[in-house]
């Protein structure tokens, strides 16, 4: 019996796969390497020191997932594939809503064809809008700002759909936060395409001297140093956080929507210091303008995934600052 990792040659899918592997679960792993590569895989492997079976597919190819359901007994999935910049969202909306909408509604089809009923999916912070207050709990109110978070509150409406009309279905909606950090070995990482769009990868690149300062957007939001304040999450507390819902999947009655953050925010200002301190090395920053779309305060109530999950972040922003830096000096042009 193994769980399927759709996007698992990403960012948080490849972290997952190492702590799924390590805790003795089978794995395949399933990407079209539109956002990453067999390389992240390949090292992925040099960690566990175990071949990781990898299939190259996409998921709005029904074809594509119905090899891996022939050839796998594919007991659970963690649905990690999808588009994520916020951006381009804006600009392409209709390859969001295809690629992660109706990527997910082939999956789930394919799912049930083949009798598998269990998905963690990748949900985000983003379906909570702009929160009128902070910390943010499960049950606030749901909105999107931008056509990527559009497609998560979708895909989470959409799964609902499915456990009612069907509730063998066991389904736990992951609210990622900010996920930051690399393995400890600095083997693997974030590796994003052109600019970073996300604060962490745009520090380490500047730290290593690929950008020559990080626009800090804003220093008049109503926070603690005026600069934007996010729960940033290491990669690896989140990953095990995926194993402990791929643990407790049969356990759910209902539809588990839960928030992976550690309760903590951190100011752009707080984040560029501990990483100063973490790596020493000085990231040169100019105050530049709001970016249009963003909010003040985004930080999680955990509590919920420590009551139904029994899990919480333990690893704080020196180590998430540690581990990026280690990732990005070791491979300081990414994979
Ligand atoms: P990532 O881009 O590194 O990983 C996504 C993977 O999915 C990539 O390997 C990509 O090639 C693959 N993929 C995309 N579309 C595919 C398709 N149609 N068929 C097969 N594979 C496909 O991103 P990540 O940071 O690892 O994010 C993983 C998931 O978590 C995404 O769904 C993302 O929206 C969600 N998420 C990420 C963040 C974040 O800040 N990183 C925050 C909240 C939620
Ligand atoms: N920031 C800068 N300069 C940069 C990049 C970011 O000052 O170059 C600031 C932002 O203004 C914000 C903070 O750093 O205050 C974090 O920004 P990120 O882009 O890293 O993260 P966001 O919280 O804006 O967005 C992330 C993901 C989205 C997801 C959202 C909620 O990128 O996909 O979290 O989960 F929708």
């Amino acid at each position: 019996m193994a769980i399927l990792i759709t996007g698992g040659a990403g960012y948080i899918g490849s972290h997952t796969v190492v702590v799924l592997i390590e805790a003795g679960y089978e794995v395949v792993v399933f990407d079209n390497f539109c956002n990453s590569s067999d390389k992240s895989i390949k090292r992925v492997e040099e960690i566990v020191g175990k071949f990781i079976p990898l299939v190259e597919g996409d998921i709005r190819n029904s074809i594509d997932l119905e090899k891996v359901f022939e050839n796998y007994s594919i007991d659970a999935v963690i649905h990690f594939a999808g588009l994520k910049a916020v951006g381009e969202s804006v600009a392409e909306p209709l390859k969001y809503y295809d690629n992660n909408i109706h990527g997910t509604a082939v999956l789930c089809e394919v799912m049930q064809k083949y009798g598998c009923k269990s998905i963690v999916f990748s949900s985000s912070a983003t379906v909570y809008g702009d929160p009128h207050t902070t910390p943010i709990q499960e049950h606030f109110p749901l909105s999107a700002t931008n056509p990527y978070g559009r497609t998560k509150l979708f895909i989470e409406e959409m799964l609902r759909d499915i456990f009612v009309a069907d509730n063998q279905w066991k389904i736990a909606l992951l609210r990622y936060f900010n996920p930051v950090g690399a393995h400890i070995s600095g083997v693997i990482g974030e590796d994003p395409n052109g600019i970073p769009n996300n604060l962490m990868p745009f520090i380490t690149q500047t730290a290593i001297g690929r950008r020559e300062f990080l626009s800090v957007f804003g220093d008049d939001y109503d926070t603690v140093d005026g600069t934007g304040v996010r729960d940033y999450i290491h990669v690896v507390d989140l990953a095990l956080g995926h194993l402990k819902a791929v643990e407790k999947l049969h356990t759910f009655e209902s539809v588990m929507a839960i928030n992976l953050g550690t309760g903590r925010g951190y100011s752009v200002l707080e984040v560029v210091n501990a990483f100063e301190k973490a790596s020493n090395k000085a990231v040169p920053y100019k105050i530049t303008p709001r970016r249009s779309g963003d909010v003040a305060k985004c930080y999680a109530d955990p509590t919920y995934a420590k009551d139904v999950l029994g899990w919480e972040a333990t690893r704080d922003i020196n180590q998430m600052c540690e581990d990026s830096w280690r990732w990005q000096s070791n491979n300081p042009n990414g994979y």
